[in-house]
């Protein structure tokens, strides 16, 4: 052999080695700890009633229904699509039905999918079923969980759907790698550590059940949460892009994040979609609040926002706000200083008002709000491309929109009209550029494509007003 193909082969082999190495890593089998049988009840008992209860309002707080049932199906039969950066997955059947669903499932093999990840025939769940935050649920509720699942849910037949991952991504043996180096130990969220019982159970609920950080923590370049409790500074900072939304710092800061924010004031969000300043907008976030937690106690709400509100401030957010009525009243004045307060008077002012409070509770106000001071202007560009309509939920039943401006404002029109409600009433972020808006804009085209919304750029065009980007 030449000196070159000798390093080839041997480059091959070492190659070859460290396949093998890491197939025979994955491949051996995880043990968990055997949780028993189940809960021996009587089938119709009070007892079983009572599990049936509790392992539904655990199922509610832990949003099972947001992912495990598609748009117009049946409650958990599975089918929703799920985006990744390496394609759609689906989530399960998780229906009692022998043949298609979870039937079959011992309590042990439902603690290996739900907890660990760990499918019953022994390969990994993608991680986008969020079990590294159902880690933490405690014996007690995984129980009652089960007994839902098995007895309060009604049997649907319905055949899972493959996902659209390419081969090789989609082999599930380098998954179980990922879940044996990033996965968190199950391990219940110990209580002793907190403050009071009250911020403990906040805590549990917000990062087990609720599991607030898959959208609201930062991920690493292996896809992991950087942080999975309080003892990491990432821990709920603002997470990614989620569907075009940007989930928002929850930590302390005053600007951009709770700091601002009184417990009354997360406990109406998580209640109402609202509060008496600001309004959530997008779907990620509305989904949350109309599958889970407006049907949550008033109790556990305030838990959550107790705990929330122990969370230190980043320190990292750009944007400042000081209260100013300079821009109201030039605005009021009709002194329109540059092209985005003239389209603010034109396309906004209307229900925001000059002062960008407006003088009712529907319409969210602008100064201070920290959707609209994140660094990254993406959920407010959003917004006024695409509006918002809040969701109609038990204590606050209207559900008043925004219309969306896409087809009447060019990416330079929105970009100005953008950074002028970034800089104005006190509010201090940086501008937002028409690139930026064009990249929104054409998330949005995608979207309506792929959810099949729209077949044809002509009619996406009605919609998004991408005419100005299609040359
Ligand atoms: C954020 C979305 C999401 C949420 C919330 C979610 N799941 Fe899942 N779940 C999935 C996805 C996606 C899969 C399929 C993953 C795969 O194919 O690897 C899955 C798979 C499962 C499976 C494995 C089914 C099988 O045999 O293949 C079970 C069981 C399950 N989920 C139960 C639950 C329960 C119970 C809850 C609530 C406590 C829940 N899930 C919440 C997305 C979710
Ligand atoms: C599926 C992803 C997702 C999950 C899970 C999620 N959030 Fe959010 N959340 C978002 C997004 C996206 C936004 C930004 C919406 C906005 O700016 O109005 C948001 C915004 C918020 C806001 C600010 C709303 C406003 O009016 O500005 C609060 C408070 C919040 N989330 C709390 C929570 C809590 C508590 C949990 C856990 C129970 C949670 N979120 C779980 C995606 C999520
Ligand atoms: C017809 C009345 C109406 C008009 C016109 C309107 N909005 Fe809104 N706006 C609303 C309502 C209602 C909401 C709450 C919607 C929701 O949360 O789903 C909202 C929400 C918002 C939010 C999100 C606030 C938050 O708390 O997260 C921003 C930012 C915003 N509007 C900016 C604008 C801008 C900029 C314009 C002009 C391009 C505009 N709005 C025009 C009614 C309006």
């Amino acid at each position: 052999m030449s000196s070159k193909k000798k390093i080839l082969a041997g480059v091959v082999g070492v190659g070859a080695l460290v396949f093998v190495g890491a197939l025979a890593y994955a491949l051996i089998p995880t043990e968990t700890r055997d949780i028993g049988a189940g809960p021996q009840v009587a089938a119709g008992s009070a007892e079983e009633k009572q599990l049936i209860e509790a392992g539904r309002y655990v199922a509610v707080a832990s949003d099972c229904i947001a992912c495990h049932t598609a748009g117009n199906g049946k409650q958990y039969a599975g089918g929703r699509g799920i985006e990744s950066p390496i394609g759609t997955m689906y989530a399960t059947n998780i229906t009692p039905d022998k043949k298609t669903g979870i039937g079959n499932y011992t309590l042990n093999d439902f603690d290996r999918a739900v907890r660990h990840g760990i499918k019953p025939g022994g390969g990994t769940l993608y991680p986008s079923m969020p079990y590294p935050s159902y880690a933490k649920m405690s014996d007690q509720d995984l129980r009652a969980l089960y007994v839902y699942f098995m007895k309060g849910v009604a049997p649907v037949e319905a055949e899972n759907r493959a996902s659209d991952i390419p081969w090789p991504l989609s082999m599930r043996w380098p998954l179980s790698i990922w879940r044996k180096q990033f996965a968190p130990a199950v391990a219940p969220v110990d209580t002793s550590k907190y403050a009071d019982a009250n911020i403990a159970r906040g805590a549990y609920l917000v990062q087990s059940l609720g599991h607030c950080g898959s959208c609201h923590t930062p991920r690493s370049n292996t896809m992991s949460e950087l942080a999975l409790d309080e003892s990491g500074p990432e821990y709920l900072s603002g997470g990614p892009l989620i569907d075009g939304w940007l989930a928002i710092n929850l930590r302390g800061d005053k600007v951009g994040g709770m700091g601002a924010w009184s417990q009354e004031d997360i406990v109406a969000t998580l209640k109402s979609a609202r509060n008496s300043h600001t309004a959530v907008v997008g779907g990620p976030m509305n989904d949350v609040v109309s599958h889970s937690t407006q049907h949550m106690t008033d109790a556990d709400l305030n838990a959550m926002a107790a705990y929330i509100k122990t969370l230190p401030a980043t320190g990292k957010t750009k944007a400042t706000y000081t209260v100013s009525d300079t821009t109201a009243k030039e605005l009021f004045a009709g002194v329109e200083k540059n092209r985005g307060a003239q389209l603010y008077l034109d396309n906004c002012a209307a229900c925001h008002r000059t002062d960008g409070k407006s003088n009712r509770i529907v319409f969210p106000a602008l100064p201070g709000n920290p959707t609209v001071l994140q660094d990254d202007p993406t959920s407010l560009i959003r917004v006024v491309l695409a509006g918002s309509r809040l969701p109609s939920t038990k204590t606050a039943p209207s559900d008043l929109g925004m219309p969306g401006f896409a087809w009447r404002l060019s990416d330079d029109e929105a970009a100005q009209l953008v950074s002028f409600v970034r800089q104005s009433w006190g509010n201090n972020a940086a501008a937002a550029t028409a690139s930026q808006v064009e990249k929104v804009r054409k998330g949005m085209d995608e979207q309506e494509l792929k959810a099949g919304n729209v077949t044809s750029l002509e009619e996406m065009r009605k919609i998004t007003g991408a005419e100005q980007k299609v040359h």
